[in-house]
Protein backbone atom coordinates (compact mmCIF):
# COMPACT_ATOMS: atom_id res chain seq x y z
CA UNK A 1 0.00 0.00 0.00
CA UNK A 2 1.16 3.39 -0.88
CA UNK A 3 -1.27 6.04 0.66
CA UNK A 4 -0.85 9.59 -0.69
CA UNK A 5 -3.53 11.54 1.71
CA UNK A 6 -4.16 9.38 5.10
CA UNK A 7 -7.11 10.80 7.66
CA UNK A 8 -6.48 10.10 11.16
CA UNK A 9 -9.08 9.42 13.76
CA UNK A 10 -6.97 11.00 16.10
CA UNK A 11 -7.52 11.51 20.14
CA UNK A 12 -4.93 13.93 20.98
CA UNK A 13 -4.13 10.69 23.37
CA UNK A 14 -0.88 8.68 23.65
CA UNK A 15 -1.50 6.41 20.75
CA UNK A 16 -2.65 8.33 18.38
CA UNK A 17 0.02 10.86 18.72
CA UNK A 18 2.38 8.41 18.64
CA UNK A 19 0.55 7.19 15.70
CA UNK A 20 0.19 10.05 13.51
CA UNK A 21 4.06 10.65 13.98
CA UNK A 22 4.36 7.29 13.03
CA UNK A 23 2.43 6.94 9.76
CA UNK A 24 4.30 10.49 8.73
CA UNK A 25 7.45 8.69 9.43
CA UNK A 26 6.68 5.17 7.43
CA UNK A 27 4.66 6.77 4.60
CA UNK A 28 5.37 9.98 2.29
CA UNK A 29 1.68 11.18 2.94
CA UNK A 30 -0.13 13.92 4.24
CA UNK A 31 -1.76 13.44 7.27
CA UNK A 32 -4.90 14.98 8.44
CA UNK A 33 -5.86 14.55 12.28
CA UNK A 34 -9.42 14.66 12.63
CA UNK A 35 -11.36 14.77 16.49
CA UNK A 36 -14.97 14.26 16.65
CA UNK A 37 -16.40 16.16 19.57
CA UNK A 38 -19.33 14.16 20.95
CA UNK A 39 -18.96 15.59 24.64
CA UNK A 40 -15.93 13.51 25.78
CA UNK A 41 -14.39 16.06 28.70
CA UNK A 42 -10.74 15.95 28.84
CA UNK A 43 -9.16 16.04 25.66
CA UNK A 44 -9.94 18.55 23.52
CA UNK A 45 -7.59 21.61 24.65
CA UNK A 46 -4.49 22.45 22.98
CA UNK A 47 -5.91 19.20 20.40
CA UNK A 48 -5.15 21.57 17.31
CA UNK A 49 -1.75 22.65 17.96
CA UNK A 50 -0.57 19.28 19.24
CA UNK A 51 -1.54 17.41 16.20
CA UNK A 52 0.29 20.08 14.13
CA UNK A 53 3.60 19.52 16.00
CA UNK A 54 2.89 15.78 16.03
CA UNK A 55 3.24 15.60 12.42
CA UNK A 56 -0.35 16.49 11.47
CA UNK A 57 0.07 18.71 8.08
CA UNK A 58 -3.85 19.53 8.85
CA UNK A 59 -6.61 18.99 11.79
CA UNK A 60 -10.10 19.38 11.70
CA UNK A 61 -12.05 18.97 15.16
CA UNK A 62 -15.67 18.62 14.44
CA UNK A 63 -18.88 19.63 16.67
CA UNK A 64 -20.91 16.26 16.64
CA UNK A 65 -22.28 16.82 19.97
CA UNK A 66 -26.16 16.97 18.32
CA UNK A 67 -25.72 14.52 16.13
CA UNK A 68 -25.01 12.07 17.85
CA UNK A 69 -27.41 12.31 20.72
CA UNK A 70 -30.26 13.36 18.38
CA UNK A 71 -29.53 10.26 15.61
CA UNK A 72 -27.17 7.92 17.09
CA UNK A 73 -28.18 8.27 20.96
CA UNK A 74 -32.18 8.91 21.19
CA UNK A 75 -32.59 5.66 18.30
CA UNK A 76 -30.82 3.36 20.29
CA UNK A 77 -32.35 4.92 23.10
CA UNK A 78 -36.13 4.68 21.14
CA UNK A 79 -34.45 0.98 19.98
CA UNK A 80 -34.72 0.23 24.09
CA UNK A 81 -31.18 -1.17 23.01
CA UNK A 82 -28.99 -2.72 26.28
CA UNK A 83 -26.05 -5.05 25.14
CA UNK A 84 -26.71 -8.05 27.20
CA UNK A 85 -29.55 -6.53 28.81
CA UNK A 86 -27.71 -3.87 30.77
CA UNK A 87 -25.10 -1.66 29.06
CA UNK A 88 -26.74 1.37 27.06
CA UNK A 89 -23.41 1.56 24.48
CA UNK A 90 -22.53 4.70 24.81
CA UNK A 91 -18.75 4.22 23.46
CA UNK A 92 -20.72 1.63 20.74
CA UNK A 93 -23.24 4.15 19.63
CA UNK A 94 -20.49 6.68 19.18
CA UNK A 95 -18.59 4.65 16.64
CA UNK A 96 -20.50 4.69 13.56
CA UNK A 97 -20.38 8.50 13.70
CA UNK A 98 -17.14 8.91 14.04
CA UNK A 99 -16.91 6.32 11.18
CA UNK A 100 -18.79 8.56 9.09
CA UNK A 101 -16.94 11.76 9.88
CA UNK A 102 -14.03 10.19 8.97
CA UNK A 103 -15.27 8.80 5.34
CA UNK A 104 -17.04 12.64 4.82
CA UNK A 105 -13.54 13.99 5.49
CA UNK A 106 -11.75 12.06 3.70
CA UNK A 107 -14.16 12.35 0.74
CA UNK A 108 -14.11 16.34 0.77
CA UNK A 109 -9.92 16.20 1.24
CA UNK A 110 -9.57 13.42 -1.74
CA UNK A 111 -7.70 11.26 0.77
CA UNK A 112 -7.18 7.34 -0.06
CA UNK A 113 -6.88 6.03 3.46
CA UNK A 114 -8.04 6.15 6.66
CA UNK A 115 -5.91 5.68 10.14
CA UNK A 116 -7.65 4.64 13.68
CA UNK A 117 -5.99 3.69 16.92
CA UNK A 118 -7.92 0.99 18.05
CA UNK A 119 -6.05 -2.68 19.04
CA UNK A 120 -6.81 -5.77 17.18
CA UNK A 121 -8.17 -7.28 20.62
CA UNK A 122 -11.50 -4.78 20.89
CA UNK A 123 -14.73 -3.93 19.32
CA UNK A 124 -14.06 -0.50 18.49
CA UNK A 125 -11.39 -1.84 15.19
CA UNK A 126 -14.84 -3.70 14.07
CA UNK A 127 -17.15 -0.81 14.32
CA UNK A 128 -14.89 1.64 12.54
CA UNK A 129 -14.10 -0.34 9.52
CA UNK A 130 -17.60 -2.22 9.06
CA UNK A 131 -18.56 1.28 9.15
CA UNK A 132 -15.83 2.71 6.40
CA UNK A 133 -16.32 -0.49 4.06
CA UNK A 134 -20.19 0.12 4.44
CA UNK A 135 -20.13 3.91 3.71
CA UNK A 136 -17.12 3.97 1.63
CA UNK A 137 -15.72 0.80 0.05
CA UNK A 138 -12.88 2.25 -1.95
CA UNK A 139 -11.31 3.37 1.04
CA UNK A 140 -8.17 1.88 2.68
CA UNK A 141 -7.95 1.33 6.26
CA UNK A 142 -4.95 1.18 8.09
CA UNK A 143 -4.91 0.41 12.03
CA UNK A 144 -1.21 0.53 12.95
CA UNK A 145 -1.93 -0.75 16.35
CA UNK A 146 -2.50 -3.82 15.67
CA UNK A 147 1.13 -4.33 13.96
CA UNK A 148 3.49 -1.69 15.04
CA UNK A 149 6.94 -2.12 16.65
CA UNK A 150 5.82 -1.38 20.19
CA UNK A 151 4.87 -3.68 22.61
CA UNK A 152 4.09 -1.15 26.12
CA UNK A 153 2.99 2.17 26.70
CA UNK A 154 7.07 2.92 27.99
CA UNK A 155 7.69 2.12 24.53
CA UNK A 156 5.27 4.50 23.19
CA UNK A 157 6.49 7.31 25.69
CA UNK A 158 9.95 6.63 25.15
CA UNK A 159 8.82 7.27 20.90
CA UNK A 160 7.47 10.38 21.63
CA UNK A 161 9.98 11.64 24.10
CA UNK A 162 12.81 11.09 20.99
CA UNK A 163 10.09 12.69 18.37
CA UNK A 164 9.28 15.61 20.24
CA UNK A 165 5.92 14.60 20.87
CA UNK A 166 4.17 16.65 23.35
CA UNK A 167 2.70 14.36 26.40
CA UNK A 168 0.96 15.44 29.11
CA UNK A 169 2.73 15.97 32.32
CA UNK A 170 0.30 14.68 34.45
CA UNK A 171 0.62 11.12 35.90
CA UNK A 172 -1.82 9.05 33.43
CA UNK A 173 -4.65 7.51 34.51
CA UNK A 174 -3.98 3.88 35.31
CA UNK A 175 -6.97 2.66 33.39
CA UNK A 176 -8.39 3.14 29.95
CA UNK A 177 -11.17 5.48 29.53
CA UNK A 178 -13.59 6.26 26.94
CA UNK A 179 -15.98 9.15 27.47
CA UNK A 180 -18.82 10.64 25.73
CA UNK A 181 -22.38 12.20 26.49
CA UNK A 182 -24.44 8.63 26.45
CA UNK A 183 -21.37 7.12 28.90
CA UNK A 184 -18.01 6.94 29.99
CA UNK A 185 -16.31 2.98 29.93
CA UNK A 186 -13.66 2.69 31.94
CA UNK A 187 -10.98 -0.63 31.55
CA UNK A 188 -7.40 -1.95 32.18
CA UNK A 189 -5.46 -1.86 35.23
CA UNK A 190 -6.52 -3.52 39.04
CA UNK A 191 -10.23 -3.70 36.90
CA UNK A 192 -8.77 -6.69 34.54
CA UNK A 193 -9.36 -8.77 38.05
CA UNK A 194 -12.95 -9.96 37.97
CA UNK A 195 -12.19 -10.95 41.53
CA UNK A 196 -11.59 -7.76 42.84
CA UNK A 197 -14.11 -5.07 43.41
CA UNK A 198 -13.67 -1.49 41.62
CA UNK A 199 -11.33 0.66 43.27
CA UNK A 200 -13.22 4.12 44.35
CA UNK A 201 -10.74 5.74 41.83
CA UNK A 202 -11.99 3.23 38.91
CA UNK A 203 -15.44 5.98 38.91
CA UNK A 204 -15.01 9.04 37.05
CA UNK A 205 -18.07 10.96 36.97
CA UNK A 206 -20.66 9.52 39.91
CA UNK A 207 -20.89 10.22 43.29
CA UNK A 208 -20.73 6.61 45.25
CA UNK A 209 -23.91 5.87 46.10
CA UNK A 210 -23.48 5.42 49.73
CA UNK A 211 -22.11 9.25 49.64
CA UNK A 212 -24.97 10.11 47.67
CA UNK A 213 -27.49 13.07 49.17
CA UNK A 214 -30.08 11.67 51.91
CA UNK A 215 -32.43 13.45 50.35
CA UNK A 216 -34.25 11.92 47.27
CA UNK A 217 -34.29 14.40 43.45
CA UNK A 218 -37.64 14.15 42.08
CA UNK A 219 -37.65 14.90 38.11
CA UNK A 220 -40.32 14.49 34.97
CA UNK A 221 -39.63 13.49 31.95
CA UNK A 222 -42.14 14.57 29.39
CA UNK A 223 -41.44 12.47 25.78
CA UNK A 224 -42.78 12.47 22.23
CA UNK A 225 -43.15 9.62 19.81
CA UNK A 226 -40.26 8.22 21.79
CA UNK A 227 -37.88 11.06 22.41
CA UNK A 228 -37.38 13.31 25.66
CA UNK A 229 -38.22 16.66 24.84
CA UNK A 230 -38.87 18.35 28.51
CA UNK A 231 -37.07 18.12 32.12
CA UNK A 232 -39.57 19.37 34.84
CA UNK A 233 -41.96 20.97 32.97
CA UNK A 234 -39.33 22.71 30.78
CA UNK A 235 -38.35 22.49 27.30
CA UNK A 236 -34.97 21.74 26.15
CA UNK A 237 -32.63 20.09 23.10
CA UNK A 238 -31.44 16.86 23.38
CA UNK A 239 -28.11 17.48 23.94
CA UNK A 240 -29.57 19.62 26.58
CA UNK A 241 -31.36 17.20 28.48
CA UNK A 242 -28.65 14.35 28.53
CA UNK A 243 -26.02 16.76 29.96
CA UNK A 244 -28.58 18.00 32.58
CA UNK A 245 -29.21 14.35 33.71
CA UNK A 246 -25.53 13.10 33.67
CA UNK A 247 -25.25 16.17 36.43
CA UNK A 248 -28.55 15.27 37.93
CA UNK A 249 -27.66 11.40 37.89
CA UNK A 250 -24.04 12.13 39.22
CA UNK A 251 -24.96 13.63 41.89
CA UNK A 252 -27.04 10.40 43.18
CA UNK A 253 -24.74 7.86 41.79
CA UNK A 254 -27.19 6.79 38.87
CA UNK A 255 -26.29 4.63 36.50
CA UNK A 256 -22.70 2.51 37.55
CA UNK A 257 -22.15 -1.14 35.84
CA UNK A 258 -19.95 -3.49 36.45
CA UNK A 259 -20.04 -6.28 34.06
CA UNK A 260 -18.35 -8.93 32.30
CA UNK A 261 -19.42 -8.87 28.85
CA UNK A 262 -18.81 -10.63 25.57
CA UNK A 263 -16.50 -8.84 23.00
CA UNK A 264 -17.12 -9.47 18.79
CA UNK A 265 -13.70 -11.44 18.78
CA UNK A 266 -14.91 -13.87 21.54
CA UNK A 267 -13.62 -12.82 24.43
CA UNK A 268 -15.01 -12.08 27.71
CA UNK A 269 -13.82 -8.50 29.47
CA UNK A 270 -14.48 -6.85 32.66
CA UNK A 271 -15.99 -3.73 32.19
CA UNK A 272 -16.72 -0.44 34.24
CA UNK A 273 -19.32 2.21 33.01
CA UNK A 274 -21.13 5.26 34.26
CA UNK A 275 -24.34 6.15 31.97
CA UNK A 276 -26.23 8.07 34.41
CA UNK A 277 -28.58 9.93 31.44
CA UNK A 278 -28.63 6.73 29.46
CA UNK A 279 -29.86 4.62 32.26
CA UNK A 280 -32.18 7.17 32.95
CA UNK A 281 -33.56 7.76 29.95
CA UNK A 282 -34.24 4.20 29.15
CA UNK A 283 -35.93 3.45 32.74
CA UNK A 284 -38.13 6.32 31.90
CA UNK A 285 -38.59 5.05 28.01
CA UNK A 286 -39.40 1.48 28.93
CA UNK A 287 -42.09 3.04 31.61
CA UNK A 288 -43.80 4.71 29.00
CA UNK A 289 -43.83 1.90 26.39
CA UNK A 290 -45.32 -0.55 29.08
CA UNK A 291 -48.07 2.53 29.67
CA UNK A 292 -48.97 2.74 25.78
CA UNK A 293 -47.42 -0.09 23.89
CA UNK A 294 -49.78 -2.93 22.93
CA UNK A 295 -49.27 -6.42 24.40
CA UNK A 296 -48.20 -7.66 21.09
CA UNK A 297 -46.16 -4.88 19.98
CA UNK A 298 -44.48 -4.62 22.89
CA UNK A 299 -43.69 -8.48 23.37
CA UNK A 300 -42.31 -8.26 20.00
CA UNK A 301 -40.03 -5.24 20.59
CA UNK A 302 -38.22 -6.85 23.13
CA UNK A 303 -36.74 -9.08 21.25
CA UNK A 304 -36.17 -6.66 18.41
CA UNK A 305 -34.22 -4.60 21.50
CA UNK A 306 -32.29 -7.13 21.59
CA UNK A 307 -31.26 -7.96 18.10
CA UNK A 308 -30.46 -4.32 17.55
CA UNK A 309 -28.17 -4.39 20.54
CA UNK A 310 -26.18 -6.82 19.22
CA UNK A 311 -26.13 -5.47 15.65
CA UNK A 312 -24.83 -1.74 17.28
CA UNK A 313 -22.09 -3.81 19.36
CA UNK A 314 -20.84 -5.58 16.75
CA UNK A 315 -20.46 -2.82 14.14
CA UNK A 316 -23.66 -3.09 12.20
CA UNK A 317 -24.78 0.34 12.35
CA UNK A 318 -24.85 1.31 8.54
CA UNK A 319 -26.19 -2.09 7.53
CA UNK A 320 -29.46 -3.03 5.33
CA UNK A 321 -31.07 -5.41 8.54
CA UNK A 322 -30.35 -2.34 10.88
CA UNK A 323 -32.00 -0.11 8.81
CA UNK A 324 -34.76 -1.78 8.43
CA UNK A 325 -35.31 -2.54 11.93
CA UNK A 326 -35.09 0.70 12.78
CA UNK A 327 -37.67 1.37 10.72
CA UNK A 328 -39.87 -0.82 12.68
CA UNK A 329 -38.85 0.86 15.86
CA UNK A 330 -39.53 4.33 14.61
CA UNK A 331 -43.68 3.36 13.76
CA UNK A 332 -43.51 1.83 17.40
CA UNK A 333 -43.23 5.60 18.55
CA UNK A 334 -45.84 6.84 17.20
CA UNK A 335 -47.50 6.67 20.06
CA UNK A 336 -45.02 6.48 22.74
CA UNK A 337 -45.54 10.23 24.15
CA UNK A 338 -46.24 11.59 27.93
CA UNK A 339 -44.99 11.96 31.25
CA UNK A 340 -42.29 9.97 33.85
CA UNK A 341 -42.05 11.19 36.99
CA UNK A 342 -38.77 9.34 38.22
CA UNK A 343 -37.03 9.56 41.96
CA UNK A 344 -33.35 9.19 42.41
CA UNK A 345 -31.90 8.34 45.34
CA UNK A 346 -28.72 7.19 46.55
CA UNK A 347 -27.86 4.69 42.91
CA UNK A 348 -31.50 3.93 42.74
CA UNK A 349 -34.11 4.89 40.37
CA UNK A 350 -37.97 4.73 41.25
CA UNK A 351 -40.81 5.64 39.06
CA UNK A 352 -43.70 7.39 41.27
CA UNK A 353 -45.94 7.58 38.14
CA UNK A 354 -46.38 7.97 34.42
CA UNK A 355 -49.12 9.40 32.60
CA UNK A 356 -49.98 9.55 28.64
CA UNK A 357 -53.15 10.76 25.99
CA UNK A 358 -52.85 7.35 24.73
CA UNK A 359 -52.38 5.34 27.58
CA UNK A 360 -54.02 1.92 26.83
CA UNK A 361 -54.28 1.14 30.51
CA UNK A 362 -57.98 1.44 31.81
CA UNK A 363 -58.85 1.52 35.10
CA UNK A 364 -62.56 0.24 34.63
CA UNK A 365 -61.00 -2.92 33.19
CA UNK A 366 -58.46 -3.48 36.09
CA UNK A 367 -59.59 -2.42 38.74
CA UNK A 368 -60.88 -5.24 41.20
CA UNK A 369 -63.44 -2.59 42.65
CA UNK A 370 -67.28 -1.61 42.58
CA UNK A 371 -67.34 -0.44 39.10
CA UNK A 372 -65.58 -3.42 37.17
CA UNK A 373 -66.31 -3.75 33.54
CA UNK A 374 -64.39 -6.61 32.76
CA UNK A 375 -66.82 -9.80 31.83
CA UNK A 376 -65.58 -12.46 34.18
CA UNK A 377 -67.98 -15.16 32.46
CA UNK A 378 -66.36 -14.41 29.28
CA UNK A 379 -63.20 -15.77 30.75
CA UNK A 380 -64.57 -19.63 30.98
CA UNK A 381 -65.29 -19.79 27.30
CA UNK A 382 -61.81 -18.59 26.32
CA UNK A 383 -59.65 -20.67 28.86
CA UNK A 384 -61.54 -23.74 27.27
CA UNK A 385 -59.91 -22.88 24.03
CA UNK A 386 -56.77 -21.63 24.95
CA UNK A 387 -56.02 -24.54 27.12
CA UNK A 388 -57.59 -27.30 24.74
CA UNK A 389 -54.21 -28.47 22.65
CA UNK A 390 -52.74 -28.97 25.55
CA UNK A 391 -55.46 -31.29 26.99
CA UNK A 392 -55.28 -33.08 23.61
CA UNK A 393 -51.58 -33.55 23.82
CA UNK A 394 -52.13 -34.66 27.56
CA UNK A 395 -54.78 -37.09 26.95
CA UNK A 396 -52.71 -38.66 23.70
CA UNK A 397 -49.13 -38.67 25.44
CA UNK A 398 -49.91 -39.42 29.92
CA UNK A 399 -51.84 -42.71 29.09
N1 LIG B 1 -16.34 -2.50 25.82
C1 LIG B 1 -16.99 -1.29 25.49
C2 LIG B 1 -17.55 -1.31 24.09
O1 LIG B 1 -17.09 -2.07 23.31
C3 LIG B 1 -16.11 -0.09 25.73
C4 LIG B 1 -14.97 0.07 24.81
C5 LIG B 1 -14.17 1.23 25.19
N2 LIG B 1 -13.24 1.57 24.17
C6 LIG B 1 -12.06 2.02 24.42
N3 LIG B 1 -11.30 2.29 23.41
N4 LIG B 1 -11.61 2.18 25.65
O2 LIG B 1 -18.46 -0.61 23.76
Amino acid sequence: MNPKKIVVAYSGGLDTSVMVKWLSEKYDAEIIAVTGDLGQKKELFGLEEKALKTGATKVHVIDLKDEFIKEYAFKALKAGALYENEYPMGCSIGRPLLAKMLVDVALKEGADTIAHGATGKGNDQVRFEVGIQSLAPHLNILAPLRTWEFKSREQEIEYAKKHNIPIQATKESPYSIDENLFGISVECGILEDPTVAPPADAYQITTDPKLAPDIAETITIKFEKGIPVSLNGIEKSPVEIVVELNNIGSKHGIGRLDIIENRVVGIKSREIYEAPSATILHKAHHELEKLVMDKDTFRYKQGVSNQIANMIYDGLWFTPLFTSLMAFVDSTQEYISGNVKIELYKGNLKVLSRDSEFSLYNEELATYKEGDKFDHVASIGFIHLYGLPFKTVSKVRNK
